[in-house]
C-alpha cells in the first residue's frame, strides 16, 4: 500500500518517522508545502484551499490513503479534502484525542494543548477533548516554537527561554497534546521544563496506533520514501536526513 503524508513543510517528517519505525505501508510519498509554510498564521479559507491543492498533488501518485500530518490542516480542511479525494484522508487531531483517552488519563487531569494560532483558534482540540469528558483543558498558542525547530534547535538556551516565555505562568500539566507537527522534536525539552511529569501525546505515534486499531497491519519491511516539496526540495531532503536520524 502507498500512503501520502502531507504537511505544510518539514514538520510532518515527525509523522513519517513514526511510519518508518512502525511500518504499515510499503511506500510513503511525503509532500511538504515549503513554499507556503507556515499555515498556522493563515486564515481558514486559505488553509482549506491549500488542503484541496494537496489532494490535487497526490492525485498524481495513486495513493491508497492520505495522512494529513499538519494539525492546522487537520483542524480546518479535512471535510473539504475528504469530499474531493478518491481515497481515505486521515487527520491527526482525532487520533491524538483517541491516544489521550487510551492512555487512561483521569478526566480531572490538567490537559494542556499547544499548537499554532490557527489550530488553537479553531477550538477543534478543545471541543473534542471536552466531549470526551475531560474537565480541565488549557490551550496555548506556541507558534514561535515552529521557527526554532525549523532552525534545527531542539535543546539549549534559546529554546529554554522560549519555553519559559510560554509556560512560566502555568501549573505543571498532567498531559500535553503536542498539537503541531514540529513539537515532537522538542518533546524532551518540553518534558524537562515540567520536570518530566506530563505525559506527552505525539501525533505520529497516535496515528500509527489509531491506524492499527482500524485494522491496518504491521509489515515486516521498512517502507521506501519519496520526498516532494513546493519549494527547495533539496533542502527538505537534507532536513529529512537529519530529522529522521534524531
Ligand atoms: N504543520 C503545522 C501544524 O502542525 C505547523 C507549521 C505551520 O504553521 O505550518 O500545525
Amino acid at each position: 500500500m502507498r500512503v501520502g503524508v502531507f504537511d505544510s513543510g518539514a514538520g510532518g517528517l515527525t509523522v513519517a518517522k513514526s511510519l518508518l519505525q512502525t511500518p504499515l505501508f510499503d511506500e510513503i510519498i511525503y509532500y511538504g508545502d515549503t513554499a507556503r509554510v507556515p499555515y498556522g498564521i493563515k486564515d481558514s479559507n486559505t488553509i482549506i484551499r491549500y488542503g484541496l491543492e494537496a489532494i490535487e498533488f497526490f492525485n498524481n501518485f495513486d495513493i491508497d490513503l492520505l495522512i494529513t500530518a499538519c494539525n492546522t490542516v487537520s483542524a480546518y480542511a479535512l471535510n473539504d479534502m475528504r469530499e474531493v479525494a478518491s481515497y481515505p484522508v486521515y487527520g491527526v487531531i482525532e487520533p491524538g484525542i483517541w491516544a489521550l483517552e487510551k492512555k487512561g488519563i483521569n478526566k480531572d487531569a490538567n490537559i494542556l494543548i499547544i499548537a499554532t494560532r490557527a489550530t488553537i483558534n479553531s477550538k477543534r482540540y478543545q471541543i473534542e477533548i471536552a466531549k470526551k469528558g475531560f474537565k480541565n483543558i488549557m490551550a496555548l498558542q506556541t507558534g514561535m516554537l515552529v521557527p526554532i525547530v525549523e532552525e534545527g534547535i531542539f535543546e539549549g538556551k534559546v529554546l529554554e527561554a522560549m519555553l519559559e516565555y510560554y509556560f512560566k505562568d502555568i501549573a505543571t500539566p498532567d498531559a500535553i497534546i503536542l498539537g503541531c507537527t514540529h513539537f515532537p522534536l522538542i518533546a524532551k525539552s518540553i518534558k524537562n521544563f515540567f520536570h518530566n511529569k506530563p505525559i506527552l501525546i505525539h501525533s505520529g505515534e497516535a496515528i500509527v496506533e489509531y491506524l492499527l486499531s482500524l485494522g491496518y497491519k504491521k509489515l515486516p519491511k521498512t517502507p521506501s520514501m519519496q520526498i516532494y516539496a513546493s519549494d527547495n526540495v533539496k533542502n527538505l531532503r537534507t532536513i529529512a536526513k537529519k530529522w529522521l536520524s534524531q
